[in-house]
């Protein structure tokens, strides 16, 4: 499916070696984070399937709405007393000296940022800044999507909101890296393109309860990687950007507040369906939304982002691992009874599967690195 989305936006496809959608790499020893995970579990599969929740399960979304406009609605922030971009960034309305001066100490501030640091910047950026994807992800699930585009439907208003605020990361993120002045602009922004263009499909089934452990997982995992990126940027320097990715990291945990109650709330009303959507999930594997980055250059761009995030310590199979037990214990999911048989295995699998990927990621350990060109830093080597 992805392949073909590709060239129907008159996208070239990259070479045919390498498939994007399996993200296998040049050597078997060779794992990316995400990959590594994948191979702890049944290869990943090509996502055909949708609509697998049954129509009857609609009538439990519709049944929690008024629970959503007393649980979830009050976890967005008041537009008036949330922030926005322009708080952290030099302001043009201050006129020309004083936003060249503050250019100019912007310019001084990221000196110290390492290349890495940079690639994995703009990777963060471009996963926030491809909204639209996820927006249209959300709006694939059965029983909770905003059906004319501004419904006053309590799951609806959440995703506008949800995604309103999401905008605000990538346009953050983005002005920054476009005045820090050591990126090229041009391949992050011809890769925004082809990614947005690609589209992403992590398997969800346009079912809710599937689609609904995906944002958790997804959320407490930017919410960690902004985090990490947030003290590296104070090590390397820079308190503007350390104050940049904290205060995105602190709108993810809130987001992921919101997702895992949700998750929590379907757990109690239909335990069954939830454990097998939670199991189903980590079979399938949770893959970063942007999985089908491309540049125009390198076909492997993903799996080599994904090396520097392993490599700095950022976001790695651990975290994966980390956020997996988060979940056990939030959903107290070791502790649920009376499952049918299936819900049991899937029960099983999903509070096992947290050693296996340590174990794989001891495994992972003795690979040996080697250099790999970013279009992003001006075709600079890095080691991955
Ligand atoms: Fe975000
Ligand atoms: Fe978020």
């Amino acid at each position: 499916m992805q392949t073909t989305s590709l060239s129907q936006f008159n996208i070239p496809s990259p070479p045919p070696k390498t498939t994007i959608l399996h993200r296998k790499t040049t050597s078997s020893r060779r794992l990316s984070p995400i990959f590594a995970v994948a191979s702890t579990t049944a290869p990943p599969s090509r996502h055909q399937v949708t609509h697998s929740m049954p129509p009857e399960k609609i009538e439990i979304f519709k049944s929690l709405e008024s629970w959503v406009s007393e649980n979830i609605l009050p976890l967005r922030e008041p537009v008036e007393k949330c922030w926005q971009p322009i708080e952290f960034l030099p302001d043009p309305s201050q006129g020309p000296n004083v936003f060249v001066e503050e250019v100019r100490a912007l310019r001084q501030r990221v000196l110290g940022l390492s290349d890495e640091y940079l690639v994995m910047l703009v990777g963060n950026m471009l996963t926030e800044d491809a909204l639209p994807t996820y927006r249209t992800f959300i709006n694939t699930f059965d029983g909770v999507c905003d059906e004319t585009g501004s419904s006053p439907c309590p799951w609806a208003i959440w995703t506008r909101a949800w995604s309103a605020e999401e905008n605000r990361h990538g346009d953050l993120l983005r002005t920054y890296l476009y005045l820090l002045g050591r990126v090229n602009m041009l391949m992050v922004e011809k890769t925004l393109q082809y990614s947005i263009g690609a589209g992403s499909d992590v398997g969800a089934e346009n079912n809710s309860y599937m689609g609904f452990v995906y944002t958790s997982f997804q959320e407490r995992a930017t919410f960690l990687t902004h985090g990490n990126m947030a003290r590296l940027a104070t090590k390397d320097g820079d308190p503007v950007l350390a104050r940049i990715c904290g205060t995105i990291e602190a709108d993810e945990k809130r987001h992921e507040n919101a997702y895992t109650r949700i998750i929590e709330k379907l757990l109690e009303v239909d335990p069954n369906t939830t454990t097998q959507a939670i199991a189903s999930m980590m079979r399938k594997r949770i893959t970063m939304p942007l999985h089908l980055m491309y540049d125009g250059q390198d076909p492997n761009l993903f799996e080599h982002f994904s090396a520097i995030f392993q490599k700095q310590d950022v976001y790695t199979s651990r975290h994966y691992a980390e956020i997996l037990e988060f979940f056990i214990t939030r959903w107290e999911l070791e502790k649920l009874e009376g499952l049918t048989e299936e819900a049991r295995c899937a029960q099983d699998f999903v509070c096992q599967l947290p050693r296996k990927i340590r174990r794989l990621e001891n495994r992972a350990k003795k690979l040996e690195s080697r250099q790999v060109k970013f279009s992003w830093i001006f075709n600079k080597s890095l080691s991955v």
